[in-house]
Formats: C-alpha cells, structure tokens, sequence
C-alpha cells in the first residue's frame, strides 16, 4: 500500500518545520494562569472569628486579624506559591520526563504537533509513519537526540511489532504508544461504497490501532511498565457527522479497542484512552475533501459549537500529553473529545 496522504498543499501544523501553505494552523505561546493563586484579604481589619491551627494551608479555612493574619497571610501566600511553582515545573518540561514514545502517522498533522510536544516535555520520540521523507524531515528540525524515525506501515503486523521492538532495543523501554495514524477516504453514498476502500480504512484506522495497542501492551506487561496507551479516534466515533461510512465505522471501532484494552490491561496498571478531535485542516482532510485548508478551516469554523477558537493540532497535541502524562494517572478507558462540546450537544435553536 502506498502513501495515503500525499498532499502537502496544506502541510504542518507548527511554526519552524513549515513546507507548506496551510497559514493559521500555528499555535504559538502557552497561556498562563495566574487564577492559581488565592486572593487574601490581608487589609481586613475585621474582629477575629476564627484562626485555624498552624500547617493548615486552606486559604478559605483561614480569617483572622492583624499584624496575625498578615504573618499567617504571607506565610501561607509564600507556602502556596512554592506549591504553585512545583506544580507549575510539573506541568512544564517534566511532564514527560525521560518517557520513550512511539507516535504513529507522526509525519504530519497531529502526530508531528504531538512529537514535537512530547520531545518538548522531557520524552524521546519514535516517529512511525509511511511518509519517510516528511518523517525524517521531522527528525531533523526536532533533532537526533530526542527523535527518530522508523517506517512503519500499521496495517503490517511485523512493522508495527518491529517498531515495538527497535523502540525497547535502542531504549530499552516503552512507556507511551500513541496510536494516531489513519485515513480519511473517500466520500460517497452508502449505497456506492467500495468494499476495498471500507477494508482499508478499517485496517488502518481501526486494526493498526488495535496491532499498536497489542504490540505495545506486550512490552509494557512483560517489562512490568505503568504505561500510557492512546488511540485518535475522532468527533465521529461518538456521531455520524460528515465522514464517510467506513471512516465512521473505524473510528467507533476504535472506542471498542480502546475499552477492551482498558479493562484487560487495568491489573497491569496500563492506561488505555482515545483522543477525539474535530476537524482541523490537516493534509488527510484536504486531500479527501478535495480542498484548500482556507476553504476547511472556514467550513469547520461554521458547524463550530465553542467560537472565538480554531482548532489547532497543537489542541490535540496538549490532550494527548495530559492522556500520556501522570497528570492522567486514573484515567483509562475514555474518550476525550476535542471538540468544543460538539458532540455533547444538539442545537435545536
Ligand atoms: N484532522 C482532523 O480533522 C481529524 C479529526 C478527527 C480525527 N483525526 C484523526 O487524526 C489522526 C491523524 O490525522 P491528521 O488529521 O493529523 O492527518 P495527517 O494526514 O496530517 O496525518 C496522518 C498521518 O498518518 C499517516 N498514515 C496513514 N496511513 C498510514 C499507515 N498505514 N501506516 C502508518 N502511517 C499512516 C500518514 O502518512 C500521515 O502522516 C487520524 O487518525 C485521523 O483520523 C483527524
């Protein structure tokens, strides 16, 4: 099977690696959040009520008086920065600390957006894909030492086991397998569908999945590892929005591997959940919408339920962290949509 993605018309979601044309696709900066810190009524002259015993960190526990309550304020005002600090380190470059990843179908879109946030966050990156030169390319602008790339096609059993296999080899451990290759097809109705092209969706979107999460759950259990496994699945694995049938089929397939995994892989300790993005103008939806990303970015900005935001790869990309990270450490068997509350909706108005 050759190349299914092709087009790099509307190609790369980030800013530094750009090839092609797609403009606002670019996701730059981090937001922060200073809601983090509590606001103290350090002037209130009040009479007292109520002073809370010491080492208790509750701001909204604590209402005293005085020069008291402004010792009491600053200490736990200084107490709660630090923690705030260490969280905000946790949240930043240790994430993914020293984690070994394998992301499909990282060549482009949102697995390239995810390598480059992963390597970001502390891990080393395998990048498995079909498109080899878009692949290395990646590689390169990321760097050698926290990327590589292996090709590898995920309706292949032996490609998808051998990436497996090169990853514990050159790392010696796998901690994340982020499953996120797949294909879009072709449009048409049901009652033209093409047998071939509904075999090879499912091959790959929904069997490369399940090969990725077989093959990684393989390692994980015999290395004794608490890992991260994550599918893409999409809006249309909870709804038939606008795909084709075989699009939506292997996407719901995916919600199906996802929780079987989850439940037999839970005594290990793994963590199995998908990510659900809505449409973004990658290479895959332009190619089959036969579209510029201009034209998809405008169409998919319309059927929008959360305005006043694109989604970007970038989005998908800080799910999928979160979903890799120990930030996630209880979650498992779900399916985080990424998708403005679309799928949580129905507009009647
Ligand atoms: N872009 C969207 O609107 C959207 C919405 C929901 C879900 N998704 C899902 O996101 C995932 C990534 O797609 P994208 O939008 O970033 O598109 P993309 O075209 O940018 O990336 C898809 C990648 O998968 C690779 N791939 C395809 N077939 C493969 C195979 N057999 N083996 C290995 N790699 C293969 C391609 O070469 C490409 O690099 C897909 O699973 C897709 O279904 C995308």
């Amino acid at each position: 099977m050759g190349p299914l993605v092709t087009s790099t018309e509307c190609h790369r979601s980030f800013s530094g690696a750009s090839s092609g044309t797609c403009r606002d696709l670019d996701v730059d900066g981090r937001q922060t959040n200073s809601s983090d810190l509590p606001v103290w009524p350090l002037m209130d002259t009040s009479p007292v009520t109520r002073v809370e015993p010491e080492g208790n960190l509750n701001p909204s526990a604590i209402v005293t008086t005085g020069k008291k309550m402004e010792r009491v304020g600053k200490m736990i005002t200084r107490n709660w920065g630090e923690r705030s600090e260490g969280r905000e380190r946790k949240r930043g470059r240790e994430r993914l600390e020293g984690k070994i990843a394998i992301i499909t179908g990282a060549a482009s879109g949102i697995g390239e957006a995810s390598a480059r946030l992963f390597v970001e966050h502390g891990a080393h990156v395998i990048i498995a894909d079909i498109q080899d030169e878009l692949g290395l390319q990646v590689v390169s602008s990321i760097g050698t030492d926290k990327a590589c790339y292996r090709h590898c096609d995920v309706t292949d059993e032996k490609q998808v086991e051998g990436t497996v296999a090169y990853a514990v080899e050159k790392y010696g451990t796998l901690d994340i397998m982020f499953s996120n290759a797949g294909m879009l097809g072709t449009f048409g109705s049901l009652l033209d569908m093409d047998v071939k092209e509904f075999d090879l969706t499912i091959a790959v979107n929904t069997r490369g999945a399940a090969l990725a999460v077989k093959h990684a759950a393989r390692v994980m259990v015999a290395k004794n590892i608490r890992g991260s496994i994550i599918c893409t699945a999409s809006v249309e694995s909870i709804l038939a929005g606008a795909a084709p049938l075989a699009y939506i089929a292997s996407k719901h397939g995916i919600l199906g591997v996802v929780k079987a995994a989850a439940r037999e892989l839970g005594k290990n300790g793994i963590r199995v959940n998908c990510v659900s993005p809505f449409g973004i103008a990658t290479p895959m939806v332009c190619k089959s919408y036969g579209a510029e990303a201009s034209y998809i970015e405008t169409s998919v900005g319309g059927h929008a339920n959360l305005k006043g935001v694109s989604l970007t790869t970038k989005h998908i990309a800080e799910a999928a962290l979160f979903l890799a990270s120990e930030e996630s450490a209880y979650i498992s068997g779900q399916n985080l949509a990424v998708d403005g509350g679309l799928s949580a909706i129905m507009r009647l108005d």
